[in-house]
Parts: structure tokens; C-alpha cells; sequence
């Protein structure tokens, strides 16, 4: 059993590894090297590199269609890369060192890294039948091996940092869009990942609905030291939270920066007219 079952936030996931603890000390935590990704003759992601570094918030704008979701799939291994390689922590996601060379990894180790990441979809995906304290304790009772009561205890403290302590005991249908999507949000913090990747978590929402959301994200972002790793439209949102923005168009980074830089004086024309067509 790795640290992950421990209640602390502050363990390494992975008891094993020789840095510290990569959820705190700034050091790299997401490594895309070359990663290039294919349907058919669309080449999505092009040679891909990018970086992003423990207790960061980088957030990826772009177009419709460049590729910010395949990004967030291969880290979830949802999907793998046709070349290239992706690192999460210093270990391969899709091989492990094994007698000094890589070979592709096997389940138990995509298992392992997988545990210190977690993802929030557009659509909440909650589990319909079960109400809301069980779509929170799942994973961690079956994943992580907690017992239900120390799984209960954490859901009990995410239900109250995403302001929904009065629902643990509904069905997901009785909650609104926006409650559904702070309990998605709750179920992801409760594996205490490392990285936490939200893709457009704000865009099915009816609008009245969407600041309760982003509140609760800011405040996620500014009071814990989890990794973020952030498609939206919310450019506010983006301002307010990113450390970095990375300009995304037909597979690659165009170009990135701070979001002072990237939303008042970006050098790309293409950056340029994507923001003055979301803005
Ligand atoms: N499973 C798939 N099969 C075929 N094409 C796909 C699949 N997933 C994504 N694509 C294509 O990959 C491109 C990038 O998609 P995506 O990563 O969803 O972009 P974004 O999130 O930036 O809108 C699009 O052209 C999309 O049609
Ligand atoms: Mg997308």
C-alpha cells in the first residue's frame, strides 16, 4: 500500500520515490517530451513539449479542436501517444524502468501513477445511483483502501470546502448543475491527487451557476498547494488563478507566459484574435 492511504496531506504518493515530496517542493511534476498524437491522418499534437512544475496552476486556451482535451486525456490515460513520452512525478506513464531500460508499463504500474492525478469533465459524470457522500467515498474505500469511516471523514471536509454539507445524503439528479459539479470536484480532491485537471469544468453549466463553481476553484487554488492543470473559456477565472498560460493552436504551444502577458501584450497575431473572439 503506498502513502496515498494515509490521511496526511502532505505524503508523497508514492513512498518509493527519491524526491521528497513533488506535491510541495516547486520541483517538475507533468513532463510532455514530444508527445505526438494521431486520429487517422489528424495529427492532434504535434511534437508536443511542455513542463509543469509542483503547486503550479497553468491553464491551456485555444481553439475548438487544438487538442487541449487530448492533452488532459493522456495524462488520465484515457488515451496513449503515438510517439513521444509523458512523465508525471519522474515516472513514465505509459513505460517503467525495468533492469535499467524502459518497457511498456503494465497495468499495476499505470495503476500507481495514475493515482496522483485526478480530473473534473465538462459533463460531471457522477455516478447516478449513489448519493452524494458514496460518489465521494468510492474510490478511496476501493482505490485507496480507506475504511469508511476515514472516507466519510475526508468527504465530510471536501463537502464543506465545496459548500455542500447539507447534500451529502441526495442523488445527484436532486442537485443542480453547479452542486453536481462541486461534488465532481470533491470526488476528485478525495484521491488527494497531485494534479488536478479541469476541462471546462464551467461550460455545460446555466450561467447563473458558473461563479459558485469558479469560487470554489479559486479557493482550492489559493489555500492548498495541489498542481492544476486548467482548460477554460474563463479567461477572469484564468487571470485570477494561472501562474502560466499556455496559447495552444492545431497541436502545439504557440506561445506562453505569465497571464498578465498573455492577455495584454501577447505576441501572436493567431493570440490576439482568439482572445478578441472569447473576450
Ligand atoms: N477519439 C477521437 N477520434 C477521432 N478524432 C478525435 C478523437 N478525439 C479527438 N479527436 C480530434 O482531435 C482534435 C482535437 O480534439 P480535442 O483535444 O478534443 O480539442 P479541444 O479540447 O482543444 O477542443 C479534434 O480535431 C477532434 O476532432
Ligand atoms: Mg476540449
Amino acid at each position: 500500500m503506498s502513502a496515498d492511504n494515509s490521511l496526511s496531506k502532505e505524503s508523497p504518493a508514492n513512498d518509493s520515490k527519491e524526491t521528497a515530496n513533488p506535491a510541495v517542493d516547486g520541483s517538475e511534476l507533468i513532463r510532455f517530451d514530444k508527445v505526438t498524437k494521431r486520429f487517422g491522418a489528424n495529427t492532434v499534437l504535434d511534437s508536443l513539449d511542455f513542463t509543469v512544475s509542483s503547486g503550479k496552476h497553468v491553464t491551456l486556451i485555444g481553439p475548438s479542436g487544438s487538442g487541449k482535451t487530448t492533452i488532459l486525456r493522456l495524462l488520465m490515460t484515457l488515451t496513449t501517444p503515438d510517439e513521444g513520452s509523458i512523465r508525471v512525478g519522474g515516472d513514465y506513464l505509459t513505460h517503467e524502468e525495468r533492469n535499467g531500460g524502459l518497457v511498456p508499463a503494465g497495468e499495476k504500474h499505470v495503476r500507481e501513477v495514475r493515482k496522483n492525478i485526478g480530473m473534473v469533465f465538462q459533463q460531471f459524470n457522477l455516478f447516478p445511483n449513489m448519493k452524494v457522500m458514496r460518489n465521494i467515498t468510492e474510490a478511496p474505500v476501493h482505490v485507496l483502501g480507506l475504511s469508511k469511516d476515514e472516507a466519510e471523514e475526508r468527504a465530510r471536509e471536501l463537502l464543506d470546502l465545496v459548500d455542500l454539507t447539507e447534500h451529502a445524503d441526495k442523488y445527484p439528479t436532486q442537485l443542480s448543475g453547479g452542486q453536481q459539479q462541486r461534488v465532481a470536484i470533491a470526488r476528485a480532491l478525495a484521491m488527494r491527487p497531485q494534479v488536478l485537471l479541469l476541462d471546462e469544468v464551467t461550460s455545460a453549466l446555466d450561467p447563473e451557476l458558473v461563479a459558485g463553481v469558479l469560487d470554489v476553484l479559486r479557493d482550492i487554488a489559493h489555500t492548498t498547494d495541489i498542481t492544476m492543470l486548467c482548460v477554460t473559456h474563463e479567461m477572469n477565472f484564468a487571470r485570477d488563478i494561472s501562474d502560466e498560460v499556455l496559447m495552444f493552436d492545431a497541436g502545439r504551444v504557440i506561445e506562453s507566459g505569465s497571464p498578465q502577458k498573455i492577455f495584454t501584450e501577447p505576441d501572436h497575431e493567431r493570440t490576439r484574435q482568439f482572445l478578441s473572439a472569447v473576450l
